[in-house]
């Protein structure tokens, strides 16, 4: 919430107008008794010493009760919050993200405290994450980068020794092009999504046919299919759907999604490309017959560097839905998955026309 919404939205004060009005009508009902008083010492013809001491001793009561009130109205609607704040603020300067502040009322009752200390607790959760992105993403990388290399190693080293019959020679040559290729993709990938991460990227936006950008996605992997015995569906509704978004960075969905409809299907699988529209939007679905997902994967993949099947982790780097859905954020869409373990994967991709 903008600092002028939450001006307009707090109509709950912290000190609200009845505490005044409250403190208002207490003296004057106070000063009341005072005249009560008065009149009631001097039926009793008490003398003057005496009444002084009974009007002092009244107001020193009185005095005394409001100010003990007032302190502790005080500690406990302004001071006890902030020290609480200030306590979390202090762990998360010494890097502990994980501290949560509770808003002092019920959020129907939020005032511009608990706002703040709403917004805190989203703060220190982003900053939580951000610091464990930071430490997961060097470690990943440096793994990543070390396998294909050990590979590369590996292989020139076999390659050193006399009297290799030419097939295996080609054999390690053809594991150091791999190796070097999926440095090669890996290094560009992440080039890619820093760029996109530090909207360095800004979308050039034209108006081109999504259709005819989808077919032209799928056609690549035409060699994929076949290889792998897999049935391709295209089941594309509209005949052309002209769009406006970025015409090259929306290929990055497409064929990561499909490359990965490929790579998690077995030979005999189906994989199917649908397009379809309507109330102002264009639905893409990549929908496959694969290996699934189980819960655990599906809340990550998204993740940089996150592969929940392992088997296929040399074909990829998990760095591809990363980047789809960096995209699509760039682009004003949605991505949404549906996956069941063994049965297969249905991603959704919403866009606005
Ligand atoms: N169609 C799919 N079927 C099953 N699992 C999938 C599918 N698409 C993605 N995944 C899961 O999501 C993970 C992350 O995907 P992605 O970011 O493209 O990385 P990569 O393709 O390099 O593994 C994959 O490792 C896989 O576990
Ligand atoms: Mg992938």
């Amino acid at each position: 919430m903008k600092h002028q919404d939450i001006a307009k939205a707090v109509k709950n004060s912290r000190f609200p107008k009845s505490i005044f009005i409250g403190y208002y009508v207490a003296l004057l009902l106070l000063s009341g008794v005072h005249i009560g008083l008065l009149l009631g010492v001097e039926e009793a013809r008490f003398n003057d010493i005496l009444i002084i001491i009974v009007l002092m001793s009244y107001w020193a009561l009185v005095a005394g009760g409001l100010t003990l009130y007032t302190r502790q109205q005080v500690r406990k609607t302004y001071e006890l919050p902030m020290i609480r704040l200030a306590d979390a603020a202090a762990k998360i300067a010494k890097g502990d993200f994980s501290v949560r502040v509770e808003p002092i009322n019920e959020h129907e009752k939020f005032d511009y405290l608990d706002y703040m200390i709403e917004d805190f607790n989203k703060m220190t959760a982003e900053l939580g994450s951000i610091e464990t992105l930071r430490v997961d993403f060097f470690s990943n990388v440096s793994h990543e980068i070390k396998t294909p290399i050990a590979v590369i190693q590996n292989s020139a080293e076999l390659l050193k020794k006399p009297g290799l019959s030419e097939e295996t020679r080609q054999e390690y040559v053809e594991t150091i092009t791999n190796a070097a290729k999926r440095l090669n993709t890996l290094i560009t990938n992440i080039l890619k999504l820093n760029k996109l991460e530090k909207q360095s990227i800004t979308p050039n936006v034209t108006e081109f046919d999504l259709c005819d950008q989808l077919v032209q996605s799928a056609l690549m992997f035409e060699s994929v299919w076949e290889k792998k015995n897999i049935e391709f569906e295209a089941d594309i509704a509209d005949e052309r759907k002209m769009i406006t978004a970025d015409a090259e960075l929306l290929p990055l969905v497409w064929n990561n999604l499909l490359s990965n409809a490929f790579k998690f299907t077995e030979s005999g699988g189906t994989v199917t490309l649908r397009e379809y529209s309507g109330n102002g939007k264009v639905i893409v679905e990549v929908e496959d017959n694969g290996c699934g997902m189980d819960e655990k994967t599906r809340k990550h993949i998204f993740d940089k560097f996150y592969q929940g099947d392992t088997s296929h982790s040399t074909e990829g780097n998990g760095l591809g839905l990363a980047l789809a859905l960096r995209v699509l954020q760039l682009s004003d869409g949605e991505i949404d998955v549906q996956s069941e373990q063994g049965k297969g994967t249905k991603f959704i991709v919403t866009m606005n026309i």
